[in-house]
């Protein structure tokens, strides 16, 4: 046997077994007689000991960091006064009687035992050191608990775990695909997955009625530190099911998911929310609960006011951020900026002071109100003194939106803190907006079923139709979204016209989910949450890089393998294609 224990799980029980393990030197301390060395495996750190003097020890005095050594000897209390706390070896020490060097290292080119700040290129140049880092080794453990607990709460429901291809036709979710060139088929491409969308509805005309995957997908976007070209979804999907059905179900993974990595902090369910309620209370799509501020409605305060800036407004919100209200001028200034660079026509600014006992406004612009104005603003936000109060008005939609970001910029606690907020948010709209020719676009893929009640509109005000579509949220990140599909013909037909999507289109695009669809199509809806996210957020890390094991960077390069890397002309050759010109480096 190479080795009787793991270093790290030794104790103070252990005191007087004999042992013998195996790891990496992660410090080594020659204090003249005795030699230290803290030995270093997965399990963690355990303090080895050479005594002066033990015969066949002369090698301890050659070894150097992340050399890896094997070490028998007896596991003995540390002397009195050398307890470590903040080990969990920390009352134990090995008295070495044997060492064994396995192997030998060069000197790491970056010290692997604490959080220094490493650049990120020479940390993914080198993964497999940076991989012995406890934080790394910490996270990569913490996104396996997460895939087990996710497939063993899938399973518990009854979905069957089920693989779908890599090499396919393009699936609609909007990004530029992954293409690989086809060698038997010259000119011909497989784009690589963007999800298993429309396998999964394949799989309901199939007739598994729950279905599952852990599934890589691959989208060709910009990247940032919530996205990556590969990254996975818990995907599922499930036929003769409504949205409730599926959200109950995704609860379920989720919440098992961050219980088995923060015991105690994942809530016992799911909150729910409307779209437009999340808009207008915390101007954004995926709000972030873990914190208040929210935005408060001013219409009725500013009703008959005399205030230009406010008259006739569509909308008119205010934000209090508590505290703030003796941020220096430059401060303001900037939030003022930001504020037109989000696209607001303005930003009205006022400090509450105590001015003779009583909270009063302080601003240029307070003149211009009312004093019950200016009540009404310090009543309806529940202002206090020491408070900033932010006002912004124009188009319902964009006076959300900016000061929904305002609030971000100014409350969001870090991403280790405030808990775990999930909430799901439904009834998003069917389309965005209006793009080429007035055709609405699609706020999802176009087999998204329109909410029940809204059918009528989708004519008259297709604007305002509502989806049966649904996103997971957490801490202000989108973990995932999905919906309720449309199965039946009719109602399929309708929105491809309201879309502007033709036969031909409907034909090269999806025309093989459509011809299973004369089969039969059970009525299906399904979703999908990104495991990066979701991991990243239970980990306490705000870039996704740092719970994958082998990332690109933000560039969308592998220093570690230097991909993207040209081919070789002959692979060329052979796939049929030709350089037009060297690309740009
Ligand atoms: P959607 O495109 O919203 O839905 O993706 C679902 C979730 O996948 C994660 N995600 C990403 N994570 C890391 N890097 C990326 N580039 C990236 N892109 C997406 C996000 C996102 O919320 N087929 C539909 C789901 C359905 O309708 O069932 C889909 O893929 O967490």
């Amino acid at each position: 046997m190479m080795r009787t224990h793991r270093p790290g799980e030794l104790r103070s029980g252990d005191d007087g077994t004999r042992v013998t393990v195996c790891g990496w030197v992660a410090h080594r301390r020659d204090h003249g007689g005795v030699v230290f060395l803290d030995l270093r495996d997965a399990t963690g750190l355990l303090q080895v000991v050479v005594d002066p003097g033990v015969a066949g020890l002369e090698d301890v005095r050659r070894v150097r960091s992340e050399w890896v050594l094997r070490v028998s000897g007896v596991v003995r209390p540390r002397p009195a006064g050398t307890v470590n706390d903040s080990m969990p070896t920390g009352e134990i020490e090995l008295g070495a009687d044997s060492l064994e060097v396995l192997s030998e290292s060069e000197p790491p080119p970056f010290p692997l035992d604490e959080r220094a700040d490493i650049d990120e290129v020479l940390r993914l140049r080198h993964r497999y050191l940076d991989l012995r880092r406890e934080p790394m080794q910490r996270n990569l453990r913490v996104r396996a608990a997460v895939n087990a607990a996710v497939r063993a709460a899938m399973d518990a429901q009854g979905f069957c775990e089920i693989e779908t291809p890599m090499l396919i036709a393009s699936t609609p979710e909007g990004a530029r695909d992954f293409v690989v060139p086809s060698r038997l088929h010259p000119g011909s491409f497989y784009a690589l997955p963007q999800s298993p969308q429309l396998f999964k509805q394949l799989l309901m005309v199939g007739g598994f009625d729950r279905y599952y995957q852990i599934a890589r997908c691959l989208r060709d976007e910009d990247l940032r530190a919530d996205r990556q070209f590969e990254f996975m979804q818990l995907d599922l999907e499930m036929s003769f099911a409504d949205q409730a059905d599926v959200l109950a179900a995704t609860s379920v993974a989720v919440l098992a998911a961050a219980e088995a990595v923060r015991p105690g902090d994942a809530p016992d369910a799911v909150a729910q929310i409307t779209w437009r309620e999340a808009m207008d209370r915390f101007g954004s799509d995926k709000p972030d609960l873990r914190f208040g501020m929210e935005l408060i409605d001013l219409g009725e305060v500013f009703a008959a006011t005399e205030f230009r800036a406010f008259q006739g407004a569509a909308c008119v919100k205010g934000l209090c951020v508590s505290g703030h209200g003796e941020s220096s001028r430059n401060v303001v200034d900037g939030l003022v900026e930001r504020a037109k660079q989000l696209g607001a026509a303005g930003l009205v600014w006022m400090r509450v002071r105590d001015v003779d006992g009583v909270a009063t406004l302080e601003s240029p612009v307070v003149k211009f109100l009312s004093e019950p104005e200016r009540l009404g603003i310090i009543d309806t936000l529940g202002a206090k003194v020491g408070d900033l109060v932010l006002l912004a008005s124009g188009s319902w939609a964009t006076t959300v939106s900016v000061l929904g970001q305002l609030r971000l910029d100014l409350g969001r606690p870090p991403v280790s803190e405030g808990g775990l907020h999930f909430v799901w948010v439904v009834d998003f709209p069917l389309f965005e907006g209006l793009g080429e020719g007035g055709r609405p676009s699609p706020a999802h893929h176009p087999f998204t079923m329109p909410h029940p009640d809204d059918f009528d509109l989708l004519d008259s005000d297709p604007l305002a139709v509502r989806s049966q579509a649904y996103d997971l949220v957490l801490n202000g990140w989108e973990l995932g979204s999905g919906s309720v599909r449309i199965h039946r013909r009719e109602v399929q037909q309708r929105i491809f016209a309201l879309l502007g999507i033709d036969e031909d289109d409907q034909q090269r695009k999806f025309g093989f989910l459509l011809d299973a669809f004369r089969f039969g199509p059970p009525p299906h809806a399904g979703f999908a949450f990104g495991i990066d996210r979701l991991v990243a957020i239970l980990a306490g890390e705000d870039n996704i890089r740092e719970v994958i094991a082998f990332p690109k960077t933000q560039s969308g390069t592998d220093p570690l393998t230097n991909a993207p890397t040209p081919i070789d002309p002959t692979q060329l050759r052979e796939l049929g294609l030709a350089m037009r010109a060297t690309p740009k480096s």
